[in-house]
């Protein structure tokens, strides 16, 4: 296996909007990165992954780009982007970028030119039919508008206002490739593909046998065959050309097939982000949801992978709910299962991924009120639901526990005025448990969420093995408990998480020296609620 430097790297995560305002707009900006690359410095971040800042009307949040070559108003401009990178370069890290290549937004000058007339010559880099396929859109409602001017419909999977590009073309093609050189000669180092598995789609309905308006057709949209093709060619014609690295947010690829997404051989990417993981948990799942089904899929990656390609390893980004309140216990165990998830998750083979704010084991918002809810998933869901008939308070129950506005709060950086986040009025309300949840209250603190953040990113790069080895999941008999093994070289570690709120027997089986835990104090023979310890074994 090749050793690269993206392999030894730690990324954090900014959505940027929500990670520190300097103009006092309320809203995030550029010049709050710059400000705060110290704290990530002194973390031990390497790389940064910024969600996307370029030009845009916002509907999903910068996922909707109107001009893939300038920086979005709230967020600042082309120079303070370029100090931006200059200043996180001379600290010795790294910058990735958000890549929005399925779509853009309505707004963007093509697709103001695509929909000007049907002989226009962009009419064709987007996707226009006289007869519209039955699908739904992946953020709900129908994925084809009308358009009355041209008579035509257009394909948008996300919201209408996110329409989708038309790949089969090559002019859009090598006009995307350019774009990404073009960030690439300025300085940055990598990027993460959004949404990269729907860039083929299989044009024909769905089976729809109760004669539904439009139905949920995500195998017409999402790793179509001939996918590869189009990913290959960006690889040869970009990414391969470059030392960078590249992440791809691949939904529903499976552990079996993930050689031809990311191997040494054959990869199209160096990473991707799968889901499966995040699949053993949904509202349903919520009451019954368990460490065997995590641990069954993360064992299978981490298999799959070893000596051909390479895991990322997340638990949190700016799309699913906090893990401290879904897979964790965010009330009596806030400390210690956000501590226990992270030792579970970040000491396996691969490149481990902070989203802002798991850091400090930030928290899902008890947001009552639709009203305050921004995220425009969420806001559709709302609607569509109610125009079905489902009852407030039964999508209010769902939307508390899955909106990606749980994860978007403002950072919680200290316990004065709106967290720190802002002067001015935040875009979206803060989670008022930042009196006492905060980086400042933490960074006091020798046994805060956050200096065991630092002290594991210390550990991770402090042992070859926690880098290089391979994992072998252990203690099998456990059922509450992650437990595995890195080798590498004659040096093996051991990580144990009890990944629940009651006791459990255990006892370490070999002899080893304990290099960090999330209690001060415990007993040989028992694992505490949510307890976890690293040992090097002789
Ligand atoms: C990805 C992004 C998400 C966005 C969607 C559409 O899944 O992570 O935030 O809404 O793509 O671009």
């Amino acid at each position: 296996m090749k050793k690269t430097w993206w392999k030894e790297a730690v990324v954090y995560q900014i959505y940027a909007r929500s990670f520190k305002d300097t103009s006092g707009d309320g809203i995030g900006d550029l010049n709050g990165v710059t400000e705060k690359l110290d704290y990530l410095q002194n973390m031990g971040i390497d790389i940064i992954w910024l969600c996307p800042m370029y030009k845009s009307p916002n509907v999903d949040n910068g996922y909707d780009v109107s001009d893939y070559r300038a920086i979005m108003d709230e967020m600042g401009t082309m120079e303070d982007f370029d100090r931006m990178l200059k200043e996180i370069h001379s600290r010795g890290m790294k910058l990735i970028l958000d890549l929005v290549l399925n779509h853009t937004s309505d707004q963007h000058p093509w697709f103001h030119e695509s929909k000007s007339s049907r002989d226009n010559p962009k009419r064709d880099w987007y996707v226009w039919r006289d007869k519209p396929t039955n699908w739904e859109s992946i953020f709900g409602g129908p994925a084809w508008t009308f358009d009355p001017k041209t008579n035509q419909y257009y394909l948008h999977l996300y919201t209408k206002n996110q329409v989708d590009l038309n790949w089969e073309n090559p002019e859009v093609r090598y006009e995307l490739y350019d774009m990404i050189k073009w960030w690439i000669e300025k300085g940055v180092d990598g990027f993460r593909v959004d949404a990269i598995n729907h860039l083929k789609k299989d044009y024909t309905d769905m089976p729809n046998p109760e004669g539904k308006n439009y139905v949920p057709a995500w195998e017409k949209m999402t790793n179509v065959e001939g996918l590869q093709d189009f990913l290959e060619e960006m690889r040869d014609e970009v990414f391969e050309k470059y030392d960078i690295v590249t992440v791809g947010e691949a939904n529903s690829v499976k552990a079996h097939e993930l050689s031809e997404w990311i191997s040494e051989d054959e990869g199209k990417f160096d990473m991707i982000f799968h889901l499966e993981a995040h699949e053993t948990w949904d509202t349903d799942k919520d009451a019954d949801w368990n460490v065997g089904s995590l641990k069954e899929v993360l064992d299978r990656w981490q298999r799959s992978a070893h000596g051909i390609a390479w895991n990322s390893l997340y638990l949190e980004n700016h799309d699913r709910p906090r893990t401290v309140s879904t897979w964790g216990d965010d009330q009596e165990f806030w400390q210690e299962s956000a501590t226990a998830l992270a030792c579970m998750y970040f000491l396996m083979q691969g490149t481990p991924f902070i989203y802002q704010g798991q850091e400090i084991g930030m928290t899902n918002v008890p947001f009552d009120d639709i009203k305050m809810f921004r995220d425009v998933e969420t806001k559709n869901f709302y609607r569509y639901n109610r125009m079905h008939g489902v009852p407030h308070e039964e999508l209010m129950e769902t939307i508390k526990k899955i909106s990606r506005d749980n994860a978007r709060t403002p950072m919680q950086w200290n316990d004065r005025k709106n967290a720190g986040f802002s002067e001015g009025e935040p875009w979206i309300s803060l989670n008022p448990n930042y009196k006492w949840l905060n980086v400042e209250a933490q960074e006091m603190d020798e046994q805060s969420i956050l200096s065991f953040y630092k002290k594991m990113i210390f550990l991770r790069k402090s042992y070859k093995c926690l880098l290089y080895g391979e994992t072998e999941l252990a203690e099998l008999d456990c059922p509450d408990v992650y437990a595995y093994t890195r080798e590498f070289e004659n040096q093996r570690i051991m990580v144990v998480s009890h990944l629940d709120s009651d006791e459990c027997k255990w006892a370490l089986r070999a002899k080893g020296q304990l290099l960090l835990s999330n209690y001060q104090h415990f007993e040989e023979r028992k694992l505490q609620p949510f307890e976890t310890r690293v040992y090097l074994l002789e």
